[in-house]
């Protein structure tokens, strides 16, 4: 039986669908009712939160995941990225209300201070630490663009994917941060010990995105 855990919520309809194109079994999981453990052939898989994938993997609990880069990157799992299907495509972007746009495009670094809402404070961390910006960090878990609108922080960063939800809250982008896609990975675990029962999802999925990234 081969574990795979899936984010429930936006990317999950892209992911059951590049499942069923890899030729794995998905007819119960197009419509899973309120059940989160499906099983189906050999294949049983956990529907969870798209923040919590990671540790699924990361306990060994799931030998393989499909995940967004930037789950990946927040969580800071141990997981092996496998291949960038290249699907569920946004992208990582700080953004703002327009006048904080000069501001932010001419700011002698060491003298910005910012308040940034983000549902990912680890990345937020890292990249204005990089780009040597002090930050108050406001760590939300949804509706980010309502935090610079009331005034409560400046700025925000978060996923974009269309772009309809700044312009219907009156923000821009400020800045690109990173693009984002759904990565097949795997535990490590399942990665040394188990390869064989990862191996033909694997190369399914290979056949039918192309690129492989490790
Ligand atoms: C995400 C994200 C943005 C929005 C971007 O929220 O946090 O708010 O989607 O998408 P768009 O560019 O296509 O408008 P999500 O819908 O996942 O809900 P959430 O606010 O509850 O996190």
């Amino acid at each position: 039986m081969l574990t795979i855990a899936l984010p429930t919520g936006r990317v999950m309809k892209e992911a059951i669908e590049l499942l069923r194109e890899a030729g794995l079994p998905s007819k119960k999981l197009s419509n899973p009712g309120r059940e989160l453990v499906i099983e189906e052939d050999r294949i049983r898989y956990i529907l969870a939160k798209p923040m919590d994938v990671p540790l699924y993997v990361d306990r060994g609990v799931a030998d393989l995941a499909l995940v967004g880069s930037d789950v990946m990157w927040e969580s800071g799992a141990r997981l092996v990225e496998l291949l960038d299907t290249g699907m569920g495509r946004c992208s990582l972007q700080v953004a703002g209300p327009p006048e904080l746009g000069e501001r932010f495009r001419c700011h002698r670094s060491e003298l910005m201070w910012l308040r940034v809402a983000s549902k990912y404070p680890k990345i937020a961390d890292d990249h204005f630490s990089r780009r040597g910006v002090q930050v108050e960090i406001v760590h939300l878990n949804g509706s980010i663009e309502l935090a610079p609108m009331l005034g409560m922080t400046d700025c925000i960063l978060d996923i974009v994917q269309t772009g309809t939800t700044l312009k219907a809250n009156g923000l821009v982008t400020l800045e690109k941060v990173a693009p984002v896609s759904l990565r097949l990975v795997a535990s490590r675990k399942s990665a040394s010990l188990g390869w064989n029962g990862i191996k033909p999802v694997l190369e399914n999925m290979k056949g039918l995105v192309g690129e492989v990234v490790a």
